[in-house]
């Protein structure tokens, strides 16, 4: 491992982390909604496609939380025989959860990941019957929720249910992906889980509302850049945050006093190049029929009918049979989703270079 020391000058854009309100756009609403239903003890299950700023989300949630037990655990880091320390750790020593300080905020934060292999239930168990102990309200956020799902111990699903409706004084935040919760609560038998849960649509941050928020960053680094610009770079990224906040990441360390059209275009550019190596694995592990297909629904951008006889026809695709199972593998791996005018390539730059 090599390390070393960088400037402290940072992009306000940011592409991972949570440094609190300032580098966060939006989601006022949605933050609205999250604590009203978490103080009126109602589990939210927070749903959208990938990239769009769930995790973000419930840091942004989180760090609006005095929450307590992370507050508390904070307070005896200093005195590291601290009992309440020593319980945490007991409660999470077979999961790999950990304490960590984000370096910006300051602001403690546990991280829990599951290591294959282990026996989760049991992990969560203890945790649980920690949290039962302190009596006080806790909110967890399972975030990808899909992932405890696929956790090798069968039970941890059936236990999971029976602590999220016993355990008065924890709430619940489950995220996951649009196509991976929906499959979850509509299959029958984790139906009566989420049926308890209140769902929360994440959408894109509005249009308007992402303009100001650049034009604030730009401004505050005496940089300029126009309306027209900031338009044109959220129309290409289709507002989807992720996007978003790489394409203005890259024009913000352009580090010029003035980014204008001529910039976007070129950054455009550059994304496109820098990705196509792996674009091009991708297109490979697909079948011919899956990638025609894909490349196809790339070119028109929203594909109401994919299975149209004139779609199927004007790209050339293979029989309709064909095009139906390869769009059901392509949902099935979140590359293309359903949109509200239609089938869309999910990762908007991956769209571009299709297209292009
Ligand atoms: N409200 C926001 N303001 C600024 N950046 C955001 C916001 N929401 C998400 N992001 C950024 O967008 C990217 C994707 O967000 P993330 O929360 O990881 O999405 P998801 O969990 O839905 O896959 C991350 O780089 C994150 O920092
Ligand atoms: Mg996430």
């Amino acid at each position: 491992m090599y390390l070393c020391g960088m400037a402290e000058e940072f992009n306000p854009f940011l592409l991972q982390g949570y440094t609190g309100g300032d580098t966060f756009c939006d989601r006022v609403s949605e933050l609205a909604a999250l604590k009203e239903a978490m103080a009126n003890q109602r589990n939210v299950s927070l749903i959208s496609l990938r990239r769009l700023g769930k995790t973000a989300l419930i840091r942004h949630f989180f760090a609006s939380q005095r929450l307590r037990i992370v507050q508390e655990a904070l307070r005896q880091v200093g005195r590291p025989n601290g009992a309440l320390l020593k319980e945490v750790a007991h409660a999470m020593r077979s999961l790999e959860f950990n304490l960590a300080f984000d370096p910006l905020t300051g602001l403690p934060e546990f991280g829990v990941s599951a290591r294959p292999g282990m026996k989760q239930a049991m992990a969560l168990d203890e945790l649980f019957s920690y949290l039962e102990r302190q009596r006080k309200p806790v909110v967890i956020a399972l975030d990808e929720f899909q992932q405890v799902m696929e956790y090798p111990e069968r039970n941890t699903e059936a236990m999971l249910r029976e602590q999220v409706q016993r355990l008065r004084n924890v709430q619940f935040i489950f995220s996951g992906s649009d196509r991976r919760m929906m499959q979850a609560i509509f299959s029958s038998g984790r139906r009566p889980f989420f049926q308890a849960t209140e769902p929360l649509h994440l959408g894109p941050i509005p249009a308007p509302v992402y303009v100001d928020f650049i034009q604030r960053h730009f401004k505050a680094a005496r940089r300029r850049i126009d309306n027209a610009v900031v338009q044109e770079g959220l129309d290409w990224c289709r507002c989807h945050t992720y996007y978003v906040q790489y394409l203005f990441n890259r024009l913000y360390a352009l580090g010029k006093r003035e980014v204008n059209a001529l910039d976007l275009a070129r950054t455009r550019v550059s994304i496109l190049q820098e990705r196509a190596p792996e674009y091009m694995t991708l297109k490979r592990l697909l079948s011919p029929h899956q990638a025609a297909l894909l490349t196809a629904i790339a070119r028109e951008g929203a594909v109401a009918a994919p299975t149209a006889m004139e779609f199927v026809v004007r790209h050339r695709l293979s029989a309709l049979s064909t095009v139906r199972q390869a769009l059901g593998v392509l949902q099935e791996k979140e590359l293309v989703h359903h949109a509200e005018d239609g089938y869309r390539v999910t990762d908007v730059f991956l769209g571009h270079w299709l297209a292009g």
